[in-house]
């Protein structure tokens, strides 16, 4: 079987450095995003790995994932990374109806929109690695209503999975990173970011790579054993 990953939300940050390091490992990589930048950094990591295609494709949109999704041959996935995301961060009393929906369709319906495009296949295939991407905002935190409500869906919806696939040799399982430097927190204020270092046991911000290697422990083959975890990167921080 062709190992093949769809990885969303890789044209940058979290989501790229996974690819990157997916891809480094030989996996074929899908790049998914609904920028349309993706075709490009696909092509770049091409050149580089010989292994990666791009798909534009707005992964809130169940339409969207349906068409995207349709000229690829199913049965080569072996595996998907449900990365993509967003936050709109303000305190509930102030939030916007567009704000909590945009954060939910984005953060939670993409589980659903991406991963029952391939749950047939996989079920066929008698193999599939599904790895989530969650948050420590799961557990409630100031000014994320939307986004921790959708990331603790996340954590019900992998641990659900979990138990409905495993007896098709599919695992399902979450990566729950703390605080880590990408284009979505950079626009953070330094003294907000000075207040989180000093909650993280192991003194700094976390990498993308930091993230991106969890992924990959998750993706093995030989991982067959570890389904419905949360796999914390957050250098020990807990919100
Ligand atoms: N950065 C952190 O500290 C942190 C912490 C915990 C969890 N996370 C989670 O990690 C994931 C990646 O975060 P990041 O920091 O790399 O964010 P980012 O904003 O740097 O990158 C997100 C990527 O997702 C894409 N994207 C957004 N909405 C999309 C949609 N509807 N369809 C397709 N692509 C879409 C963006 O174009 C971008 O390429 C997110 O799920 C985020 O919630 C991040």
């Amino acid at each position: 079987m062709t190992k093949k990953i769809i990885v969303t939300g890789s044209n940058r940050g979290i989501g790229h450095s996974i690819a990157e390091r997916l891809a480094s490992e030989k996996y074929g990589i899908i790049m998914v995003d609904y920028d349309n930048k993706v075709i490009n950094s696909a092509k770049t990591l091409n050149s580089e790995y010989g292994n990666a295609e791009g798909i534009q494709c707005d992964v809130s949109s169940y339409e969207a994932c349906e068409n995207a999704f349709s000229g690829i041959d199913k049965r080569e996935i072996y595996g998907i990374v449900n990365n993509a995301g967003i936050n709109r961060d303000v305190l509930f009393r102030n939030m916007t109806y567009e704000q909590w929906d945009a954060v939910i369709k984005t953060d939670l319906y993409s589980m659903f929109n991406v991963t029952r495009q391939f749950t047939d296949s996989m079920i066929e295939n008698k193999f599939g690695r599904i790895v989530n991407i969650s948050s420590a905002s799961w557990n409630g935190n100031v000014g994320q209503a939307n986004y921790s409500s959708a990331k603790a869906g996340v954590i019900g919806f992998t641990k659900t999975l979990a138990r409905e696939l495993g007896k098709y040799g599919i695992t399902c399982n979450a990566v729950v990173p703390g605080f880590i430097k990408t284009p979505m927190t950079d626009q953070m204020p330094e003294k907000i970011r000075e207040k989180f270092i000093e909650k993280i046991p192991i003194k700094r911000i976390g990498t993308a790579e930091d993230v991106a290697n969890a992924v990959s422990f998750l993706m093995k083959p030989d991982s067959d054993y570890i389904s419905g975890i949360l796999l914390e990167v957050g250098g020990g921080m807990i919100l």
